[in-house]
């Protein structure tokens, strides 16, 4: 039986040369796959209430929509900056090379829900460390961040740990 691993594609020199750049769109379009993929995700959750899904964009937004949906709870996008047309929170978090920022809409999540932080990949932890600063910030009680695949040698998973997460990965 194929593993949520084998879905996934791997392309050389992308987005650069010496890149092996983890391609998740092929898990995506699989049927089998994508069902797979949700339901690990979910699994350590099982019997505990979640009230939202929060998804990082933008592959975060196409894992975090299916899972919200198959929880039956509402989604809550983590954007980049200058997209979500309210009132937003933002961000700053370390590239390799200088900064990013992301943002949520500062009514999306009241204190006190308990929300899942998913996204496709982890790699060092930038954009989720982000993420969940988004959300300490307005309240919320983080039950955990899920990945479909972690990059283990650029240590995100570490940092998200460091910041007190339960983290939840399908595959390295
Ligand atoms: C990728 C990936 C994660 C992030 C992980 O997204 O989907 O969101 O990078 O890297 P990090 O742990 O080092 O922060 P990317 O920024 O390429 O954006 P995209 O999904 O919009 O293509
Ligand atoms: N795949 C997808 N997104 C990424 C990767 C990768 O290998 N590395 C950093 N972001």
């Amino acid at each position: 039986m194929k593993t949520v691993k084998d879905y996934i594609r791997t392309i050389v020199d992308f987005p650069h040369e010496g890149i092996l750049f983890r391609d998740v769109t092929t898990l995506f379009a699989d049927p089998r796959g994508m069902r797979m993929a949700i339901d690990q995700m979910l699994h350590p959750y099982a019997g505990q209430p979640i009230d939202k899904v929060v998804g990082l964009e933008a592959r975060g937004f196409i894992i975090g929509g299916a899972i919200a949906h198959q929880l039956g709870t509402g989604f809550v996008p983590v954007r980049k900056k200058g997209k979500l047309p309210g009132e937003t929170l933002s961000q700053a978090y370390t590239l390799e090379y200088g900064e990013a920022v992301v943002e949520m809409h500062t009514d999306a999540i009241q204190p006190g829900e308990r929300v899942l932080l998913v996204d496709d990949l982890l790699a060092t932890g930038g954009t989720a460390g982000a993420g969940i600063k988004l959300l300490e910030r307005v309240g919320a009680d983080i039950i955990g961040c899920a990945f479909i695949v972690d990059l283990p040698e650029l240590g995100g998973r570490k940092v998200l740990e460091d910041m007190g997460m339960d983290v939840h990965v399908l595959c390295e």
